[in-house]
């Protein structure tokens, strides 16, 4: 009779909509770690006998859709993420040092355009207590789910120095993160998007890769795989530079994109600063997304889409468009849990 996505958007997201974006996110993430979740995941691995798994070196990803970085950011409800059926959570963006972020009001609904517009600049409880969170959800969940750390600067950190604190970042999460994102695209911290220019792409990747090659040995480990989220607002000389700079320093993969800064395509008279995401943004992401599928002829990087995903026809034009992996936010907000099911099965 009524399914559970109606339910939500008839019933429960008016309900939740009523109160502020972010009480309602901190509230979520709460009861995520309060209510009672059944045994089986809500959706099976296997359709129609079917596996649309996705191997990327030591990891299996069991379907090919996840919970994009900013949702949970500090680890807190990895056994939700699980249970709902992702194959994958980016946790993060962690920072060095822990930080509360912008001052507050700093998430907006564009309830209209079925979009979100944030600058909640990098608010995190820091990477040694985001280690202990996954390392806790890795026993509860048998590492039934990928756990990626999307990891940046602290507010504070001049850019020139940026390079330092991707590497204390990584130091302290590299035994517990599957794999890495380096986020050198949010547009709420200073400076953070100059890290994709020529001046400092190249620097801040060789130390990286070098940082990989030496805490692999130290921990006894594979090199962790590691992936570049790019943002939406790039010219096309820019997207030629990252992907080559990727390549030469053995990045893995590539995150297209992180929120734009343009607002286009929107109806809702909203003047605030940040970061743009959800419908709006899925045209401007998916141009960059095939701009990269373009240099990505060999296949020599994996690549990763994220920006304006709601439905089934969404989630298959990012896999035709040259995805391997999906990833989503502003959906999950407005469609709610059962998005999750509606495109995986
Ligand atoms: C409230 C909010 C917070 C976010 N925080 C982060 C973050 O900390 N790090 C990051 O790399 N991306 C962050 N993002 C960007 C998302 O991961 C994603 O790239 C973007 O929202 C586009 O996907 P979507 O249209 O499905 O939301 C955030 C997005 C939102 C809406």
């Amino acid at each position: 009779m009524f399914e559970f996505p109606m339910i939500y958007k008839k019933f429960i997201r008016p309900l939740l909509f009523l109160f502020k974006p972010e009480f309602v996110h901190n509230f979520v993430i709460c009861m995520a770690n309060i209510l009672p979740l059944r045994k089986k995941s809500y959706v099976s691995d296997e359709i129609d006998g079917k596996n649309f798994s996705f191997k990327l070196g030591y990891l299996n990803f069991k379907n090919r859709l996840g919970l994009a970085a900013g949702m949970d950011k500090d680890a807190k409800a990895i056994k939700l993420w699980n249970k709902l059926g992702f194959s994958h959570v980016e946790v993060g963006t962690v920072t060095p040092m822990p930080q509360s972020g912008n001052p507050k009001p700093r998430l907006f609904r564009l309830v209209k355009d079925e979009a979100i517009i944030n600058r909640m600049g990098f608010n995190n409880q820091g990477p040694e207590k985001v280690r202990l969170n996954i390392l806790r959800a890795k026993k509860k969940t048998h590492n039934g789910i990928i756990v990626g750390v999307n990891i940046g600067k602290n507010m504070n950190t001049p850019v020139k120095n940026a390079s330092e604190d991707y590497q204390k970042c990584m130091e302290i999460l590299y035994d517990s993160a599957d794999y890495f994102s380096l986020n050198v695209s949010s547009p709420n911290t200073e400076g953070l998007r100059d890290l994709q220019s020529e001046k400092y792409l190249d620097e801040l990747l060789a130390k990286i890769n070098a940082k990989n090659s030496e805490l692999s040995l130290k921990y006894k480990i594979p090199r962790r795989i590691i992936f570049l989220k790019v943002a939406p607002d790039l010219l096309n000389e820019e997207i030629e530079f990252i992907f080559n700079t990727a390549v030469k320093n053995e990045i893995d993969g590539i995150i297209a994109t992180n929120t734009t800064i343009r607002r286009e395509n929107i109806v809702c008279n909203i003047n605030e600063e940040g970061g743009l995401s959800g419908k709006p943004l899925k045209k401007l992401s998916n141009e960059i997304l095939i701009k990269f599928s373009v240099l990505n002829s060999e296949n020599k990087l994996t690549l990763i889409a994220c920006g304006g995903v709601f439905d089934k026809n969404n989630f298959k034009e990012k896999i035709k468009l040259g995805a391997e992996l999906v990833q989503i936010y502003t959906g999950f907000v407005y469609e709610g849990p059962g998005i999750i099911k509606k495109i995986l099965q």
